[in-house]
């Protein structure tokens, strides 16, 4: 931290929260609110005389609550800028004079009660998301007892009373009466591992925190009766195993299985009711104090920075990266990259990693003043363009700017723009051309599959990456299936125009199937979800003009379902033959009317 402060590329923004984000690769513009202070950073030497006069006393948030701070404080030891910093909402002021002390402790007159937030822009070529974690909060099921008594501590909190650099500058003492606990426990998964209790994920980090601990506790005061309570201890990773076995060898007692029950005892100890998975049996343990291994969740502020960047999110709230193995820490929009606990609970070398790779993919990508970009992009005829708005509304990746109010036509920003072609499929102006895989180009494919026998037919689009590689994996598969679907390859199935469909059933197609990737695996962030929209709406259309909705399908289809490929192909084929050639001639004349 200290190095990144003093870096003369790095510029920290502290107390600073980030408002907005506009724009793409290469050019984000950034708008951030910077906290006032009340204490010029530039001046201050964090001498701390201002805090020596502080009435006010209110709990440390570094150390948990477990010390005190005045109004005016430094945030941590190590904080950068080593300036001291002055909460207005504690601080009893100097207007009316109420106060002032510090005003008067301060030599170097770098208190400034008349500061105030201060908003500006930092434009930007790449962003990387390293918005960290949020603990699990064991107040919300208090099932160990956390709010009830104090001998129930968070694994935070425990880390530090035995820091040196905190409370008790290292010692471990109970915080109801001072002294040295004998006993200790360790409580696995708060939080994790279980959906009814937390979150259904495994925190990745709380066994080898946990096990660092009591190697802590052992190296500190080998007499201490250690106990851990756990579901499986996960110790996968470099070294991790020595280190467990490790913990075990020094005497610390591993029981399986998580306590069910906590009482506090009249001189405050704690007794644990466990029912122990090895021997089948209810075993109960004193102790003096009981730590809960809390779990990580999604930091606070991923929902507002996901709706900011446009960034899709896993079903347990993390960032999702592009591709797991192959892109593990770029984010799907071009120019974000994520480190940390952000993309998903990780330990500090994990993060360390993470944010080295992210911090080079951004560098390789700014390097230079130029962007290779896909060729697969769309194009925006002005001359055509409506000004409604709607490619920018459905584009994933914000790549597209159009002004409605004062008439200014859309615009794609190439750099930023994928190639999903959702754009293109929403226009019902037709301003918009995809660069390959044209209208034209699809248009001319449908008429040539339903030129001859269309009655016989399926046709069928299906997205690039899931669906199309489900057909794919099928035929290589050897599966049977009728041989009736005519598949027509789109980049996404949010390219499928509607008036693709209606031209497949003009030409005489009894079914027509639109097939993309799962929703949450769309590769074009959430573009599959217009998808759904868009069908809904031929769906209801097709109604009204009586034409039976049920021969337009939608069905999802990853690479690897080549067998799901061959069963959605029976059962269209099923379909197809209850659709008589009475019923697309007529519904040939309904839509030539
Ligand atoms: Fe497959 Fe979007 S890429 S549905």
């Amino acid at each position: 931290m200290t190095d990144a402060g003093r870096h003369p590329g790095i510029k920290i923004h502290t107390l600073s929260e980030v408002v907005d984000i506009k724009g793409n690769v290469g050019n984000f513009d950034v708008k951030i609110v910077k906290k006032a202070r009340y204490v010029n950073e530039k001046e201050c030497t964090a001498c701390g005389d201002c805090a020596q006069v502080c009435p006010v006393i209110r709990p440390d948030e570094f150390n948990l609550g477990l010390s005190s701070r005045r109004a005016i404080y430094s945030p941590f030891p190590q904080a950068v800028p080593s300036a001291y910093v002055l909460n207005a909402n504690e601080c009893l002021g100097n207007n009316p004079v109420v106060c002032s002390k510090c005003l008067e402790a301060c030599e170097k007159k770098c208190i400034d009660f008349h500061m105030s937030d201060e908003t500006f822009t930092e434009h930007v070529g790449t962003v990387v998301v390293a918005t960290g974690l949020k603990p699990h909060d064991p107040r919300v099921l208090d099932e160990y007892g956390y709010t009830r008594f104090e001998n129930v501590l968070t694994s935070l909190e425990f880390e530090r009373l035995v820091n040196a650099g905190g409370p008790t500058q290292g010692e471990l003492l109970r915080p109801t009466d001072r002294k040295q606990p004998k006993k200790v426990g360790f409580i696995q998964c708060v939080g994790s591992r279980s959906a009814r209790r937390g979150k259904p994920y495994c925190s990745n980090t709380c066994c080898m925190n946990t096990v660092k601990s009591t190697l802590v506790l052992k190296e500190h005061y080998p007499d201490m009766s250690v106990k851990v309570f756990y579901v499986d201890i996960r110790a996968f990773g470099k070294g991790f195993e020595d280190l467990y076995t490790r913990s075990r060898r020094q005497g610390v007692h591993y029981v399986r299985g998580l306590p069910g029950h906590v009482e506090e005892l009249p001189d405050k100890s704690l007794r644990v009711a466990v029912e122990n998975v090895g021997t089948g049996l209810l075993d109960y343990y004193e102790l003096d104090m009981l730590v809960l291994a809390i779990g990580i969740e999604p930091a606070e502020s991923t929902n507002r920075l996901q709706e900011m960047l446009g960034l899709q999110l896993t079903s347990d709230g993390f960032f999702l990266e592009a591709h797991p193995k192959l892109q593990p820490v770029d984010a799907a929009t071009r120019g974000i990259f994520y480190a940390g606990c952000a993309e998903g609970p990780k330990d500090i070398k994990e993060s360390v990693t993470q944010a080295s790779a992210a911090a080079v993919r951004a560098i390789r990508l700014m390097q230079s003043d130029q962007i290779t970009a896909e060729a697969i992009v769309s194009e925006i005829d002005p001359e055509l363009c409506n000004c409604c708005g709607k490619c920018a509304q459905v584009c994933p990746y914000n790549a597209i700017t159009v002004d409605p109010k004062n008439k200014i036509p859309a615009k794609v920003a190439t750099a930023a723009c994928a190639g999903c072609g959702t754009c293109a499929a929403e226009c019902r102006f037709g301003a918009i051309t995809m660069n390959h895989f044209t209208d034209r180009q699809i248009y001319d494919q449908i008429d040539a599959m339903l030129e001859e026998g269309a009655k016989e037919k399926i046709l069928t689009f299906a997205c690039n990456w899931c669906s199309y590689a489900g057909a794919d994996y099928a035929g290589v598969s050897r599966l049977q299936y009728p041989p009736k679907a005519r598949v027509i390859r789109t980049m996404c199935s949010g390219r499928v125009d509607e008036d693709f469909i209606w031209h497949g059933f003009k030409k005489g197609a009894p079914i027509v199937l639109v097939s993309g990737c799962h929703i949450g695996d769309c590769h074009y962030i959430d573009a599959n979800h217009w998808t759904v929209k868009r069908v809904e709406k031929v769906r209801k259309k097709m109604e009204k003009k009586g034409i039976r909705p049920e021969r337009l399908q939608l069905e999802w289809i990853s690479a690897a379902e080549g067998v799901r490929f061959a069963g959605v192909i029976n059962r269209m084929e099923e379909l197809r033959q209850t659709v008589s050639e009475k019923e697309i001639a007529e519904s040939i004349a309904l839509l030539e009317k």
